[in-house]
């Protein structure tokens, strides 16, 4: 058994991947798992000079086949303590001591990095999954839970019209607008700052996180690595007197369009009360029947403390599926 250091330009990563792929299967049979493109693209972001993200790849080899999967993820622009690790066992080869080991692996490669937290996501579809277990083990501490829920699409109409024309009511003065994955140059600012709110106001748990530090700049490396990804992004906007004050953005893998997924939701924080989360959320609705109608399914993350966001995905129709846990450890 040895790790070695891995990349999107070397071979062994098509094994990464797959081994990726298949934890991934193991743990949510429904769901397809992320392609190996998207990987690609993220190992490439990582490489490229002057972003906002670092990072290395580490695969446990057995004799020569790839078993275990490893990436680590260091913020460059913020968060100089933190380092996130991703850690994925091929389902066969479980219980055996190879996540333990590699865990190790991704402790001593973030402590050179002069990191000093470590952190993690666990996926719990049901009481029993193995990453939760793992996590305790290690003697990591959970630091936010939150609920998984899905939209089945297309959403009921009635219950969306109503929600319209309660925003609308309660939203006048604010004129929505909507994009796909380039925010236009006047927005860019705002939109950097509502990033940077969605450090600070969004709840987080005990998570050890600071705010981020996010410029125009950094709002289109972000664009562009979700394109990278294969993914289009749809988003939705509030304004008044020509300023973007809320945004919500929906992501759509091109491969799986069936299946997407929400991104940031955020209203500053002078302009809630007004409804115009629903606002934008439910024209992100419009905007994707309209333009991809092969999206099947909408997926969420909320903490459950975040009652203002849970109610306006519920009245949407969001239902529960399950869980996402994030962990942390002190090195
Ligand atoms: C979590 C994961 C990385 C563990 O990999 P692994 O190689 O099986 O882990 P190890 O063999 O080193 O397990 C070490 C200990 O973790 C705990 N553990 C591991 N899997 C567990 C499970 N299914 N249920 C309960 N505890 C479990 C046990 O205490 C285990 O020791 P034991 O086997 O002597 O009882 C692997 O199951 C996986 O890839 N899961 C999907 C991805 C994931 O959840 N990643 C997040 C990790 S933080």
């Amino acid at each position: 058994m040895r790790i070695a250091e891995t990349g999107p330009d070397d071979e062994r990563f098509t094994a990464w991947c797959r081994v990726w792929a298949a934890s991934q299967r193991a743990d949510r049979p429904g769901d397809p798992p992320r392609p190996a493109s998207d990987h690609v693209a993220l190992a490439r972001r990582l490489l490229a000079p002057g972003g906002s993200l670092r990072g290395t790849h580490r695969a446990l080899l057995l004799g020569d086949a790839v078993v275990g999967a490893l990436r680590l993820l260091l913020p460059v622009r913020d968060n100089p303590t933190v380092a996130h690790v991703d850690l994925a066992i091929h389902p066969g080869h479980r219980r055996r001591g190879i996540g333990g080991l590699l865990l190790a692996e991704a402790v001593r490669l973030a402590g050179a990095a002069g990191r000093t937290e470590v952190v993690t996501e666990v996926d719990e579809p049901g009481p029993q999954v193995a990453g939760r277990g793992f996590a305790l083990r290690h003697g990591w501490r959970c630091d936010l839970a939150e609920s998984r829920r899905d939209l089945l699409l297309p959403p009921d109409e009635a219950r969306l019209c109503a929600l319209e024309e309660q925003a609308r009511a309660a939203g006048r003065g604010y004129e929505v607008v909507t994009w796909r994955d380039r925010t236009p140059d006047a927005l860019l600012d705002d939109r950097a700052l509502l990033e940077r709110r969605m450090t600070t106001d969004a709840p987080h748990g005990d998570l050890p996180v600071q705010e981020e530090h996010w410029d125009a700049a950094r709002v289109r490396e972000y664009e562009d690595a979700h394109l990278a990804r294969g993914r289009t992004v749809l988003s939705a906007g509030a304004v008044t007197g020509s300023r973007l004050v809320a945004f919500t953005d929906l992501q759509v893998p091109l491969e799986h369009p069936a299946l997407a997924q929400q991104g940031g939701t955020l209203v500053l924080r002078e302009h809630r009360g007004r409804r115009l989360g629903a606002l934008v959320k439910a024209a992100v609705l419009r905007e994707v029947a309209a333009t991809l109608p092969a999206v099947r399914r909408i997926t969420t993350y909320n903490a459950e403390s975040n009652r203002a966001m849970v109610a306006v995905n519920e009245a949407l129709g969001f239902r529960r599926a399950g869980r996402l846990s994030t962990w942390s450890r002190r090195i």
